[in-house]
């Protein structure tokens, strides 16, 4: 009998040691018992770290959707798998049967086999968090259609980046969303992408917010019509266990956005056991992560971890703080909540905003209290761990990336004594590393180092689609035989972790993982500017927030600086969305580089943060001058 539900802290020793010293065995075990294999694997694991190449179950064939919906259908038919909490308070909730699902994502699955989607055929899908989001998602699944879910805040020029760069072949879009009080007019985004997207034959809208909208005749196709004529039978397409299943875009420190690419056996299996454990999840919860599904996050624990366990898993469309900021509590009062999801982005916005609001409200549902994103603070922590869990619902702080598919370093609750700002224990089957500045393993405990990983887990992307080289540049080369996070981290003297946060070019605002390289492709677009260096400084909610420094060019001409300030946002706004605009921007005549032309981040990131006193060593800089002239220019 595998150990698939964790109850006490011995059985955590117990099961990770197991975990790692019979890897193969302990996975096996845990995909023979829990899951619904059309056949079994011939290998539990291959793998080489060099190449890189890893390999889980291969071999083994399955449908992800008869894992997530069908085996459900005797035991739970009738209970809500999807339970929708529209953006406005007024619209009732929809709860979405196991069966209900099963019917939906059956018609959608053959509405997209008549548009011509094949097995292996991308589909870009750039929707709302409405329940078409979900069900299309798993309708790309059931056909094996490779889906690249684009979040829904990503500008036109974004989308398209992503479009082509994975050749979808349609887009899975609606005609508007509802944020807050406001809509967004998602279909004419998807117009203008479009313009550079020769690769794309459909695209079909879901109507939500009933605006009146362009529709490019055939090319553009109402979705509900097709979808009330399409049959309920769709046979699931028997996939291999390392066949893709998604796509999903993150940034990387340089360059273009890396399609990390998931495959199907290893992603289902340690999603759904790492969701089971670390929610504690049990038959009756009602569990809600507030993540979009545009993110890893909800890919993994809204969608497929807790529908492969059975789950209720509640999708929310609005936002936490209309129409006010009670609404979190509102939600989780409503629909008795046990485990409640969310970024510490969110919890330091709401904790600004006073008790009063989580007074008002029952949440003597909740169980488990999540975290992720990016590092919790101490005061977010208490906040949260009094506030929110009254002092008995653990917080657990799960450490995790787009590329490791699922939770890899957080506390089991009920479990793991927890800690503020520690990720705390590995998961099962995770192996870390800290590495020094050498590339020496720093062994024992009390040491700090780079956050590597030694061992496959079966979650782990496999690729950067169409782009092997530089999955490999990336995470398996700065140290020999780990994948490398890119992430710090410390270690204690118990063997807790913390992650002390990013150590190259990625800032992370307000959760969101920003590359620093593409915002300044956009601002130096604008024809203005000759150069521009971006860094993170410290912000009480988002985190981090950004702060350009951006040369101009000498053209002679006088101009208003609040002006090109306003158009820089707007450049970065329509290249990659309104979540990388810059909360500082200081002029400068020039930047601080080295001899070779590198800019010297750690300098403009000390003088950002108002941290002057010692910039460390300046010698190697081509112009030492050019740091004084930052400095007392700084904002
Ligand atoms: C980066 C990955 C995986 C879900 C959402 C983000 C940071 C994530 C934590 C945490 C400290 C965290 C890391 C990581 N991060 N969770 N609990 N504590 N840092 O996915 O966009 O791929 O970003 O988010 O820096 O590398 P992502």
């Amino acid at each position: 009998m595998s150990n698939y539900h964790i109850k006490h802290l011995e059985e955590y020793y117990q099961v990770y040691r197991k975990s790692i010293r019979e890897p193969e065995n302990f996975w096996e075990e845990v995909a023979e018992e829990h899951f619904m294999w059309r056949k079994k694997w011939d290998t539990v694991l291959s793998w080489d770290f060099s190449k890189p190449e890893v390999k889980w179950f291969e071999g083994a064939q399955l449908n992800i959707t008869e894992n997530c919906i069908d085996r459900h259908l005797t035991t739970r038919g009738d209970k809500t798998a999807i339970l929708f909490e529209p953006n406005s308070p007024d619209e009732p909730a929809e709860h979405i049967s196991y069966k209900q699902l099963h019917t939906r994502v059956n018609k959608f699955a053959n509405v997209l086999k008549a548009k011509g989607i094949k097995k292996g055929d991308r589909v870009c899908i750039y929707l709302p968090m409405i329940p078409e989001l979900a069900i299309s998602v798993l309708a790309c699944a059931r056909i094996g259609a490779i889906h690249s879910v684009v979040f829904a805040g990503f500008s036109s020029t974004a989308l398209a980046t992503r479009i082509n760069d994975s050749d979808c072949k349609m887009v899975i879009t609606s005609d508007g969303s509802y944020r807050g009080a406001k809509t967004i007019d998602l279909k004419s985004i998807v117009d203008d992408a479009l313009e550079d997207c020769p690769g794309i034959d459909s695209v079909l809208v879901a109507k939500r917010i009933h605006s009146e909208i362009a529709m490019k005749a055939g090319r553009d196709e109402w979705l509900q019509p097709l979808l009330d004529e399409a049959s309920s039978v769709c046979e699931a397409e028997i996939m291999n266990a390392e066949d893709p299943l998604f796509i999903l875009y993150t940034s990387g420190s340089t360059g273009k956005p890396k399609g990390m690419v998931h495959t199907t056996g290893g992603y289902m299996v340690y999603t759904a056991y790492t969701f089971k454990n670390v929610f504690q999840y049990r038959e009756n919860d009602v569990y809600w992560c507030t993540a979009d599904i545009g993110w890893i996050t909800g890919h993994s624990y809204i969608v497929y971890g807790p529908l492969a366990n059975g789950a209720t898993s509640v999708m929310f469309e609005g936002v936490p703080s209309y129409p006010d900021f009670g609404r979190f509590w509102e939600i989780v009062e409503k629909h008795k909540v046990t485990q409640f999801y969310t970024a510490p982005t969110a919890i330091r916005a709401l904790a600004k905003e006073g008790v009063d609001l989580i007074e008002k409200r029952d949440l003597s549902s909740l169980k488990v209290l999540g975290s992720v994103g990016e590092p919790i603070n101490e005061e977010a922590w208490h906040w949260y761990n009094d506030n929110v869990g009254k002092k008995n619902s653990p917080i657990v702080d799960t450490w995790w990336q787009t590329e490791t598919g699922g939770i890899m370093i957080s506390p089991i609750p009920f479990v793991t004594p927890t800690k503020p700002t520690y990720a705390t224990l590995p998961f099962i089957g995770i192996q870390p590393a800290l590495m020094d500045e050498a590339g020496e393993e720093l062994k024992g405990n009390q040491v700090e180092g780079r956050l590597c990983i030694k061992f496959p887990w079966p979650s782990m992307a496999r690729t950067i689609w169409k782009n092997h080289e530089r999955y490999k540049d990336t995470y398996f080369s700065a140290y020999e035989n780990k994948y490398f996070t890119g992430d710090g981290a410390l270690r204690d003297e118990v063997g807790y972790y913390r992650i002390t946060g990013r150590v190259d070019d990625v800032i992370i605002v307000s959760g969101h993982n920003l590359g620093t390289a593409p915002i300044e492709d956009a601002i130096n677009e604008h024809p203005a500017v000759s150069e521009s260096a971006v860094v993170g400084f410290p912000h009480d909610i988002k985190g981090n927030a950004l702060y350009g420094y951006v040369i101009l060019k000498d053209t002679g001409e006088s101009r208003d600086q609040n002006n090109v300030r306003k158009e820089i946002n707007q450049m970065i706004t329509e290249h990659i969305g309104p979540i990388a605009k810059l909360d500082k921007i200081q002029f400068t005549v020039g930047l601080p580089k080295t001899r070779s032309g590198k800019i010297m981040r750690r300098i403009l990131r000390k003088i950002a943060c108002k941290d002057v006193s010692n910039l460390g060593d300046t010698s190697t800089l081509l112009d030492p001058e050019v740091v004084q002239e930052i400095i007392d220019n700084a904002l």
